[in-house]
């Protein structure tokens, strides 16, 4: 029997590359999506259905015509800097959304839950690698405001029987090798695809947000892992939950750090071509150093994460960037 599976933000980067991969796995992704920061272009393996994920109603009428049995949620505003000038946007849209979204799936009996979380949650935590039971002390609203999402999963969980499967992102990069699908922000806040908008004189150079941190060469140091990993493991986590083994919590990352200009080197190895950029102030938000303990998804899950080495994310960044992308 076909399994529909509700992805909010399936038109966007992550979602939509999680599309691909259940389509690949043999589900129907529905894309629950208001495309306001996301991409018609982009949904290309399933249904789509326009949607605010805080109209309820409408949220009523995607589960009764689906009836899924399973929501990925996605769909979430997720610029550190932008959440610490206007956290009620955040606040707004990714709390009261998100409970909005876990309130239909209850009411429609859909009771598996995949979300999409993040190491914000974890907060500034210097030279600590991150696994799953280390303290959640966000320092900026955005990882604030999915803390707040796993804290009701959990009481949905006890009240409802919401099983449900977090996973908490480190720094995602990459695109589909076959470049069906791939990275396009508007506006882009984001290290390598800026970094590759510079190479290319597409904009001006990049600026170093910050470079007297207290890391080897001062700059901020991430584990940046594969889209495509990435969403495996959400197939991974979906099966998980199918299979009735109830809720969890997953970081997804390498357990690799890399600094700002550590990724500049890479890029330039990459692209054969010089990086411009200037030194600048730290920008609000931003965590010292944000790096995975990841065993967790790979010895419960069976997470083979394939593609994460920063050279062939760079690469598969750079190709997807000069093949072209969604805005007209
Ligand atoms: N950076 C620059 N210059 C830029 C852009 C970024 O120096 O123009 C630096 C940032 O200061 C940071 C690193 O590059 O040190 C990565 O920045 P990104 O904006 O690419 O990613 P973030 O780490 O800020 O945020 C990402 C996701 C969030 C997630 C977070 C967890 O966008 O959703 O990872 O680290 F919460």
């Amino acid at each position: 029997m076909t399994q529909h599976v509700i992805v909010t933000g399936g038109a966007g980067y992550i979602g939509s590359h999680a599309c691909k991969a259940l389509r690949a796995a043999g589900f129907i992704p529905v894309t629950v999506d208001n495309l306001s920061t996301g991409w018609e272009d982009a949904v290309k393996f399933g249904p789509f259905e326009r949607c605010d994920l805080l109209d309820r109603d409408n949220l009523d009428a995607v589960f009764s015509k689906y009836s899924p049995v399973a929501v990925m949620h996605f769909a979430a505003f997720s610029q550190v800097g932008e959440s610490m000038h206007d956290p009620a946007k955040y606040w707004r849209n990714n709390v009261i959304g998100s409970l909005t979204l876990v309130e239909a799936a209850v009411a429609a009996n859909c009771l598996n839950f995949v979300f999409s979380s993040t190491c914000a949650t974890y907060g500034d935590q210097d030279n600590v690698v991150l696994d799953e039971n280390s303290v959640q002390l966000p320092i900026n609203s955005y990882g604030a405001s999915k803390k707040a999402v796993e804290d009701i999963l959990g009481n949905f969980q006890q009240a409802f029987g919401l099983d449900h499967v977090i996973f908490r992102y480190f720094n995602v990069a990459g695109g589909d090798p076959d470049g069906e699908v791939g990275e396009f922000h508007q506006p882009e806040t984001h290290l390598i695809p800026l970094m590759l908008d510079a190479i290319s004189g597409k904009r001006d150079a990049l600026t170093i947000f910050g470079t007297d941190y207290e890391t080897p060469d001062g700059t901020c140091v991430r584990d940046y892992v594969h889209v495509c990993d990435l969403v495996d493991a959400h197939v991974l986590g979906l099966k998980w939950l199918l299979e009735g083994k109830g809720s969890r919590v997953f970081n997804l990352g390498t357990g690799d750090g890399f600094s700002v200009r550590e990724v500049i080197d890479h890029s330039r190895a990459v692209t054969n071509k010089e990086v411009p950029y200037v030194e600048g102030a730290r920008r609000a938000g931003d965590c010292t150093k944000l790096v995975s303990g990841s065993e967790r998804a790979v010895t419960e899950l069976g997470w083979a994460p394939m593609r994460s080495n920063l050279g062939e994310m760079i690469a598969d960044a750079w190709r997807w960037h000069q093949t072209g992308h969604y805005e007209k």
